[in-house]
Order: structure tokens, then C-alpha cells, then sequence
């Protein structure tokens, strides 16, 4: 008995292995992150002028860097700059705190109306599944109502009014807040 579970587990693991390598439509995995924007050249690191950072003291001595950057990008290249610019990601929020944090900043920093925060779903068969594009836990999320879209890939946005969060087309051109 035990052999047989052992044995539909590994048969499992090897499928779902398989269709990940294949990339079949639905799979669980980001879009390819050079893909967006062909021929068109990375944009330069953000200018001072249109980058604003906070330092966020946290407990136990662990602090939180953020820039907010104005200069409107697509979801996976405004993810590169922060990583080749600031050695970030862009930013998750796991507490309202935060988020309110960050939204108040962004209203003032930002003129969009919308930051790219570093969220994205993606759907599994019928099922929708949220990420952080720094792996760590989803454990908690601020969706407007009617969100996240259903749609096979969304970026997660957040909204500077209300604080909300929205899907958005990953190639949307938005403000942005790395975490570093
Ligand atoms: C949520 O996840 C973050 C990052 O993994 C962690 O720091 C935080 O403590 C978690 N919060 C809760 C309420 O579990």
C-alpha cells in the first residue's frame, strides 16, 4: 500500500515535472522575461530626479529600502531595473502596514494613479494562483473588487487612491517600487 502511494507520488512529480520543461499554455511559471518588448533596447537606470527612496526601519533590526520609481515601465522590464539598478525586486507587501506605507508614498511620488508592486497570478487549469517575484509567502493581498483578473497572466498593481490592488497586463507602462 505504502509502495503504491510512494510510487503515484513519484509518477506525479515526473508528470507535473514534464509539463513545466514543455511549457504548455497553462503552466504555473512566468512569462519569458525578455520577451515583452522586442528590439527595443533596456531602458538606462532611473535618473535621481525621477527616483525617490524610503528607508523603512523594521523590528529586530531588519530594514526595508524601497525606491519609487516615475518613469513608467512594463512589468518584467521595470523587475530588471530594479535588480540590475538597485540589486532588488520589486516589492511585496505582506501586512496592511506596509501597504499603506507604500500607497501613501507612491501617491506622492509616482503620477499614475497605479505602481507596479511585484505580484503577478498566473492560472492552473481552472485555478488562479498569486506569486511574489521574490518567492516569498503570498499571505496577504488588498484585491479592489472584480480582481485578480481571470485572465492566463496579470501583474498585480496597486492603486495610490484607495490602496487597492488590480490586475493589469504585465506590458501596461507603470510608475514602480523596487524593494532592496
Ligand atoms: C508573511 O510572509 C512574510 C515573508 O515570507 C513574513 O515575513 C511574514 O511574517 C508573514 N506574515 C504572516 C502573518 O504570516
Amino acid at each position: 500500500m505504502k509502495l503504491v502511494l510512494v510510487l503515484a507520488l513519484a509518477l506525479l512529480g515526473a508528470v507535473s515535472a514534464r509539463q513545466l520543461h514543455e511549457g504548455t499554455p497553462e503552466q504555473e511559471v512566468p512569462a519569458e522575461q525578455g520577451e515583452e518588448e522586442p528590439g527595443e533596447p533596456e531602458p538606462p537606470c532611473p535618473m535621481e530626479s525621477e527616483s525617490f527612496r524610503m528607508i523603512v526601519p523594521g523590528q529586530g533590526g531588519h530594514t526595508c529600502r524601497y525606491v519609487f520609481v516615475n518613469n513608467c515601465q512594463p512589468f518584467w522590464t521595470a523587475q530588471r531595473l530594479c535588480a540590475r539598478c538597485y540589486h532588488g525586486h520589486l516589492a511585496s507587501i505582506h501586512n496592511y502596514a506596509t501597504n499603506q506605507r507604500l500607497r501613501c508614498t507612491a501617491r506622492a511620488r509616482t503620477n499614475r494613479g497605479q505602481v507596479w508592486i511585484g505580484g503577478y497570478t498566473s492560472r492552473w487549469h481552472r485555478c488562479l494562483r498569486s506569486h511574489w517575484i521574490d518567492h516569498s509567502l503570498w499571505n496577504y493581498s488588498n484585491w479592489a473588487s472584480g480582481n485578480p483578473s481571470h485572465a492566463s497572466q496579470m501583474c498585480v498593481a496597486l492603486c495610490t487612491t484607495g490602496g487597492r490592488w488590480r490586475s493589469v497586463n504585465c506590458q501596461a507602462r507603470l510608475p514602480f517600487i523596487c524593494a532592496y
